[in-house]
């Protein structure tokens, strides 16, 4: 297992990830992903794009990541998108008071889920210290802080705006428009992938805890008592999960068990979200995390975000400690109908029946030559308030006078004058809101996360050699061209066969300084599945131009022409065949790599 310092050590000097803006100090909580990290992070986000939007079937937005004041109001995330802040009085120095308590008390793992006040308590009770410098906090007051980036849309006090603190919000507020596309139809998914931004507290642990980061998540629009999702595709997919039970008992564990499984024995309780487990544990396994290294974790009753019915994260084991890199929730009608109260729009889609239905319906039909006169400019609005009155409590209609608030003001009136009946309709279906699913991906952690699983060491030619035992498919670079240095023609056949395999859609870095050792360590380092070399023996003599191939995790070589090479790399690269294949096929090559 490879500490964070020297993963973090790795990222910086091969150009992963690194502090932003260090010429000015830094900013903490912001990184740059250099260009190994950027090719990487693209690589990741091409094959969740591939899995959750293209072969699901989905739809991919791009929104901006600014949005007004009142979408925020209506998602619930003005004010319940906080975190504990707790401050120094001594050194001024901000933190976050349930992770004070979870690094200081053994046995509580969730200090947020017990509120202010305990926290508060707790940290009295364990006389917890400022860990900048040292001064006690106890006795300062914990509080709640959003999370939210506040910014103000357009010049002078222009309208309040923020950051938008997860992707998500951009596909609802734009639900009415993209129903449309779907043409209405139950079951759709919407998926988007960008930054998303949180003022975190204490940024911490390198790019796990940062204030802008970048989420795949998919939106899956559903009719919650029709459709189901395709369980089938993955009732035998295997699954470590930690539910909140077992969380909860004092000799708790994982169950080990199948998709299939977990949804008959109630341990999953909503299909879609155990449908997503188990299309993400195939993801996962494909892009390189170690599944022995990677659960799925159900969030306990007071760890739930505001707006999810239940959740469940996958999680991946990284330098010893556990982090989450997706979350899946239940999120039923909360967000779409949060937003069709809060706005002028409909979030709902028509259900149409199977057959047409007969329904009583309370109406009135205002005289409104009664109205106008008595309540002036308000008379339209008393008549949309009877007509809502009539349709929840046609009872109220039963008296000679009837009541209806506008505004906060009462207005009454004969019943007469309503003229109230209850007539019979035709209905052919009914508006519903939709209820919505939602895997939700932190791409950040996802990279991290390869990168710690994909870390490992051994020795080649009696050196400790350091390697990152990537997915190719993720790898930064698919193959690296090396020429031997001092001959010109070693050199052009290098050129021309780097341009021959760009050309062939592959990525490919080209070396030429320092010994070829030295130049298989670099690529090692980050990754690269393949390396070819351009020698000497391979342009002896008439026959065709050879170069040597080498795979990065055996360290093994062998000798293919250039004729060849292009179609072999791109065909172990797409999965049809591996590097053991070629062995059997091409001469073997023994090279000391490390004194070429
Ligand atoms: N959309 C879920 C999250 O941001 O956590």
């Amino acid at each position: 297992m490879v500490g964070q310092q020297a993963l973090t050590e790795l990222a910086k000097r091969r150009g992963f990830f690194f502090g932003a803006n260090e010429a000015y100090g830094g900013t903490a909580g912001f990184y740059t992903f250099g260009p190994e990290g950027a090719a990487l992070k693209r690589n990741v986000e091409s094959a969740w794009r591939e899995r959750f939007t293209l072969r699901l079937g989905n739809e991919e937005i791009e929104a901006p990541t600014v949005m007004p004041e009142p979408v925020f109001e209506a998602s619930g995330h003005l004010d319940g998108f906080d975190d504990m802040l707790i401050e120094c009085a001594e050194c001024g120095e901000s933190h976050r008071a349930d992770h004070l308590i979870e690094d200081a008390v053994a046995d509580i793992e969730d200090a947020e889920a017990l509120g202010v006040d305990r926290v508060e308590e707790l940290i009295r009770e364990h006389d917890l210290a400022c860990p900048t410098c040292g001064a006690a906090l106890s006795g300062e007051p914990v509080e709640d802080f959003n999370l939210m980036f506040e910014t103000s849309i357009g010049p002078g006090s222009g309208q309040p705006g923020y950051l938008r603190p997860e992707t998500a919000q951009g596909i609802f507020v734009e639900f009415p428009r993209l129903k449309e596309y779907a043409r209405g139809q139950l079951p759709f998914g919407v998926t988007q992938i960008g930054p998303a931004y949180r003022n975190e507290i204490s940024p911490r642990r390198g790019i796990i805890r940062v204030r802008e980061f970048t989420q795949a998540e998919l939106e899956q629009f559903i009719d919650p008592e029709e459709d189901e999702p395709p369980l089938e595709d993955v009732a035998d997919v295997e699954v470590t999960l930690y539910p909140a039970s077992e969380q909860n008992a004092d000799d708790g564990d994982y169950i080990q068990t199948t998709i299939g499984e977990a949804i008959d024995e109630e341990i999953i309780g909503s299909p879609w979200v155990a449908y997503f487990l188990g299309v993400a544990q195939g993801w996962y396994e494909r892009v390189g995390v170690d599944m022995d290294r990677f659960r799925f974790r159900q969030h306990l009753a007071g760890e739930r975000a505001h707006y999810a019915a239940d959740c469940w994260d996958a999680e991946s084991e990284v330098g010893g400690n556990w982090i989450e890199i997706a979350g899946f929730a239940y999120r039923g009608d909360y967000d779409l109908r949060k937003h069709g109260e809060h706005s002028e729009d409909r979030f709902t889609v028509f259900k149409r029946y199977d057959e047409p239905k007969t329904v009583e319906r309370a109406t009135v039909n205002p005289d409104m030559s009664a109205l106008g006169p008595e309540f002036g400019g308000a008379a339209g609005d008393v008549a949309d308030a009877l007509q809502e009155l009539a349709e929840s409590d046609p009872d109220a209609f039963d008296s000679n006078e009837v009541t209806v608030d506008v505004d906060g003001e009462s207005y009454t009136i004969d019943t007469d004058v309503a003229n109230f009946s209850v007539e019979e309709q035709t209905e052919n279906g009914e508006h519903i809101t939709p209820h919505v699913v939602e895997p939700s991906f932190g791409v950040g952690r996802t990279v991290y996360t390869l990168l710690d699983h994909a870390y490992s060491e051994d020795t080649v030619d009696d050196e400790t050699r350091t390697y990152l035992s990537l997915a190719p498919e993720i790898a930064p670079t698919d193959v690296a061209v090396f020429p031997l240095v001092g001959d010109d023609d070693l050199v052009t056949t290098a050129d021309d066969v780097a341009d021959e395999l760009r050309a062939a859609g592959l990525s490919v870095s080209y070396d030429d300084s320092g010994s070829i050792g030295r130049r298989y360590r670099r690529q090692d380092e980050i990754g690269t599945p393949f390396c070819v070399t351009v020698d000497h023996e391979g342009l002896e003599g008439d026959s065709e131009p050879t170069v040597t191939l080498r795979e990065r995790d055996s360290a093994s070589q062998l000798r293919i022409s250039v004729a060849d090479l292009a179609a072999e790399l791109e065909a172990v690269l797409a999965g049809d065949g591996t590097f053991a294949d070629l062995q059997d096929r091409y001469e073997r090559v023994d090279t000391d790599v490390t004194t070429a």
